[in-house]
């Protein structure tokens, strides 16, 4: 419930001939220090209008207002302060949570409107870094926010499936590889072709040559080289498809960059056309010195193209394809300047609709505030670390509930969800530091706390044993009540906060601050006493749990009824 807008009705009711709703609204003000109330209008604002002392209209004002939402006014100065009536109020934001459930805060904000979300993306025979892994939980929560506010979300997984390492791995493959082999363990296999290809290079350079070549034959869709192409391709999608079964993430297309080959030779005449390409040392590049970055290589001497050609051909595939209203990019912050000159040469080419694309942007994770490095075969397997991060889950629940059904399958959730929350839980541009033993504790900043928050409020529920009674009175003003609901009703403005900066650590920190203040309330309350508020305590419980577990669901998390 809007509290600010139930405010600003009453006011308006007043200075109707002088005001607007929207203009009441847009004054209001939250006041400083709560003791002063939880809404302010500033009466100045009317002083021109009146010729009167703010204070006199503040006065006047306090003495017309009258409405059981309201408990008292108190004009300060040139404000009028609002005190809310906190028991109405509670019982309109329980009724309003509970009957609405999970579709609460939902909007229809981007109604009828499509949002391409670029994804994952990780690369073709190598294995799935870390970075993929932010990219993954980073865009499937984006998806599921967009959705909240009314979009519809496209999951793109734009695999890095084409360029001049396949030339490589096909050089590899024919010299050493074994099928055998690569089919066992085709990431770990295709990655060690690729590092024996770059260590003989250096004593063979004219390996190089070899690999271009076939490279080019790949590119003029030579039948050998496309069905070694599609092994590794498929191959290693099977591996990916682990990782992404194990986060429950599911993507609408897996487009990668060697869909658009075939729509290049268009991308150029259309640069041709538009008259922005330039000839440099046989090269064909973009000059972006207006927009103080350096040239965009389209095309090399030899007339192969780049990352970023394809990428200018899959951005104008997608507005084609959806007409989208944004288009979103989650990749590593260190492609930054990759994003800009995309945009840039788009907008060079007169499509306003760049303006639109977003490159989500974000931090590196670390281990020991070093960089992770998949080169040097020194690699971390998502898999193994999500199946870790499920063993330390299997002994929490060991210790803290040895009794409880289906252990493994909760612990897979509360491993993996653990995992995926503390990827969402800091700002997403800032480096963080992965220690899987602090991420899996049910107790702290960490996902499994916000499960366990949510699994306990179902417990309390089933103790109960009642139905609940909407219709009966939801009354609620004491202070730990309040907090919770406070918090339960600002879940619309959060989701939307979370929407305006692309920022899933926007819905995790909330989803922490509302278990906090649920926790705090079952400490200080006997919420299942048999007196006359224990249907309305037994109602905030319960929403809690449905926002607490709608939050959850939007970052892609789990939410086990118990633990
Ligand atoms: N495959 C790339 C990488 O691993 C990421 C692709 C990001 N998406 C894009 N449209 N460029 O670095």
């Amino acid at each position: 419930m809007d509290l600010k807008k139930l405010v600003a009705n009453e006011i308006h009711r007043h200075v109707a001939e002088h005001l607007s709703e929207e203009q009441v609204y847009g004054l209001l003000e939250k006041p400083k220090h709560a003791e002063h109330g939880d809404i302010a209008f500033p009466a100045f604002s009317l002083a021109k209008t009146f010729r009167k002392a703010p204070q006199m209209i503040a006065q006047d004002l306090a003495e017309k207002i009258d409405s059981p939402a309201i408990s008292k006014t108190e004009p300060v100065g040139p404000y009028l302060n609002f005190f809310l009536n906190k028991e109405v109020i509670s019982a309109e934001i329980l009724k309003e949570v509970v009957t609405q459930k999970d579709d609460y805060g939902q909007s229809d904000y981007g109604k009828g409107q499509t949002v391409p979300i670029d994804m994952s993306s990780p690369n073709i025979a190598k294995p799935m870094s870390m970075g993929h892994l932010r990219s993954t939980v980073i865009g499937n929560a984006l998806a599921n926010i967009v959705e909240k506010v009314g979009y519809k979300p496209v999951k793109i997984n734009h695999l890095g499936d084409w360029g001049t390492q396949f030339g490589k791995l096909i050089v590899a493959y024919k010299k050493w590889g074994d099928v055998e082999k690569v089919e066992q363990n085709p990431i770990a296999e295709l990655l060690k072709l690729y590092v024996q290809f770059h260590e003989v290079a250096e004593e063979q350079p004219e390996l190089e040559d070899e690999a271009r070549a076939w490279f080019k034959k790949l590119e003029d869709g030579d039948q050998e080289a496309t069905e070694l192409w599609t092994r590794f391709r498929s191959e290693s999608l099977k591996e990916f498809m682990t990782v992404y079964d194990m986060l429950d993430i599911q993507f609408d297309s897996f487009n990668g960059e060697a869909f658009y080959n075939d729509k290049m030779d268009e991308v150029i005449a259309l640069l041709e056309e538009k008259g922005v390409l330039t000839q440099d040392r046989g090269a064909t590049i973009v000059d972006l010195e207006k927009y103080n970055l350096n040239p965009a290589l389209i095309k090399k001497s030899d007339g192969a193209t780049l990352y970023i050609t394809r990428d200018l051909a899959a951005a104008i595939y997608r507005k084609r394809t959806y007409d989208f209203a944004l288009s979103l990019y989650a990749v590593g912050n260190e492609q930054s300047n990759h994003f800009k000159q995309l945009k840039a040469v788009l907008k060079e080419m007169g499509y306003d609709w760049a303006d639109d694309m977003h490159h989500i942007p974000f931090g590196l994770i670390t281990q020991g505030g070093k960089k992770l490095s998949t080169r040097k075969g020194k690699v971390i397997l998502l898999e193994e670390v999500l199946n870790e991060a499920t063993s330390l889950a299997l002994e929490q629940i060991n210790l803290k509930n040895p009794t409880l059904e289906n252990k493994e399958d909760v612990a897979k959730q509360v491993g993996v969800g653990a995992v995926v929350f503390h990827d969402l839980r800091n700002d997403r541009l800032n480096n963080f530091d992965f220690v899987l033993e602090e991420v899996v504790q049910f107790e702290g900043e960490t996902g499994p706390y916000v499960q366990y928050t949510n699994a306990r409020a179902l417990s309390i529920l089933r103790k109960a044993g009642v139905e609940l009674d909407l219709a009966a009175p939801l009354h609620l003003a004491d202070d730990y009540a309040w907090g919770v609901l406070k918090l339960i009703n600002s879940f619309p403005d959060i989701i939307m906060s979370s929407f305006e900066k692309f920022e899933p650590s926007v819905i995790a920190k909330y989803s922490l601050q509302l278990s906090q203040a649920f926790n705090r309330y079952y400490a200080n309350t006997k919420v299942l006493v048999e007196d006359e508020e224990r249907n309305a305590r037994l109602v905030l419980v319960k929403a809690t749990s449905v926002i607490l577990q709608e939050s959850l669901r939007l970052l892609g998390v789990k939410a086990p009824e118990r633990m």
